[in-house]
């Protein structure tokens, strides 16, 4: 390997830059040259490369986002774009290609790899820690102690109001963030696409821990799930069936995104940057980087796209224990 690409596609994550500056000062240390690539894969189609060494990549590590910026490109989506990508990346001598990103960013990965026979490294990037084959993502453990921080705050304003707050998490078709956020906030009910219990047992449940005492109830939503999808309608339907709460939406959006990344965030993104690289020089190809038990491990594209982590059963029994 004499010239490596790194670029960051689909949603950010805080911790994306401290994931670029690793693969950078891995390449410098490795002595294989380095190209950033901006906005993704729309940045491969158009050539819109910049050369990085050790130094460009300085006061980076605590910085949220991209420097790199990401987007969600079309055109690689075309034989013709992933063609012109790969003359783009022939043309400047680049032999092997780092994406960071999520499912749809080592879809991308995968096919032009295959391809192209190019040798594609994936490191996972996502809020939604929602990537099979790897106990964490980065930029997930900065999103939870956003949306705690979030939660903590509206709880003080919902204890002092005798209000229930939905609050509305990103997640995708994951949970991860619901449960792990709900958990740790201390939320009443958490509502998640892996397990829908349906309405009657929210409803059920809420009246129950009003009976018991509580004055006001913070009821966290993942984006994803089944009858939180639509959270006003779901909104209405508690306010008629427990008229003692004012209840309250609050969306969290896209404040979940952003922020310096956490130091489990950093630490996570230097060593999956690092082992990037080394899994290159390994002569490893279309492969992702990822953390099983706090070891590094090598997950084949085919073995995680499209995959569903499986649920954690036990912290969901916790959760309906810590809440009552
Ligand atoms: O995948 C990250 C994520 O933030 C999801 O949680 C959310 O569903 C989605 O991206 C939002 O996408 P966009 O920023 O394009 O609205």
């Amino acid at each position: 390997i004499n010239k490596i690409a790194v670029l960051t596609s689909g949603g950010d994550a805080p911790g994306m830059n401290a994931a670029i500056r690793a693969v950078v000062r891995n390449a410098a240390y490795q002595n294989i040259g380095c190209v950033g690539v901006y906005r993704g894969y729309q940045g491969l189609v158009e050539k819109d490369f910049i050369e990085l060494d050790a130094r460009s990549v300085k006061n980076i590590i605590n910085r949220g986002g991209t420097f790199l910026k990401s987007a969600r490109s079309k055109d690689f989506r075309t034989k013709e774009g992933q063609e012109k990508a790969y003359q783009n990346l022939k043309n400047e001598n680049i032999d092997a290609l780092i994406v960071i990103g999520g499912d749809g960013t080592f879809t991308g990965a995968s096919v032009f790899s295959k391809a192209f026979d190019i040798p594609v490294i994936g490191i996972p990037g996502t809020i939604d820690n929602d990537i099979k084959g790897t106990d964490f993502t980065i930029g997930y453990d900065t999103a939870l102690n956003t949306v705690v921080e979030a939660i903590d705050k509206i709880r003080d304003t919902a204890s002092s109001h005798d209000r229930l707050f939905l609050i509305e998490v990103m997640g995708r078709d994951a949970g991860d963030i619901a449960l792990n956020s709900g958990v740790g906030a201390g939320a009443e009910e958490i509502l998640i696409p892996e397990e829908d219990r349906g309405i009657e047992h929210l409803l059920e449940s809420l009246k129950k821990s009003r009976k018991s005492g509580k004055t006001s109830s913070i009821v966290v939503v993942a984006e994803g799930d089944q009858i939180g999808q639509n959270i006003n309608k779901l909104s209405e339907d508690i306010q008629d069936n427990l008229p003692e709460y004012e209840v309250k939406v609050t969306v969290l959006g896209h404040i979940q995104r952003g922020g310096s990344p956490s130091c489990y965030d950093r630490v996570l993104a230097s060593r999956l940057g690092v082992s990037a690289v080394d899994a290159l020089i390994e002569g490893e190809s279309n492969v992702m980087v990822g953390t099983r038990q706090k070891k590094i491990v090598y997950v084949d594209f085919d073995k995680t796209i499209g995959g569903k982590k499986k649920l954690d059963k036990e912290l969901i029994r916790v959760a309906d224990i810590v809440s009552t």
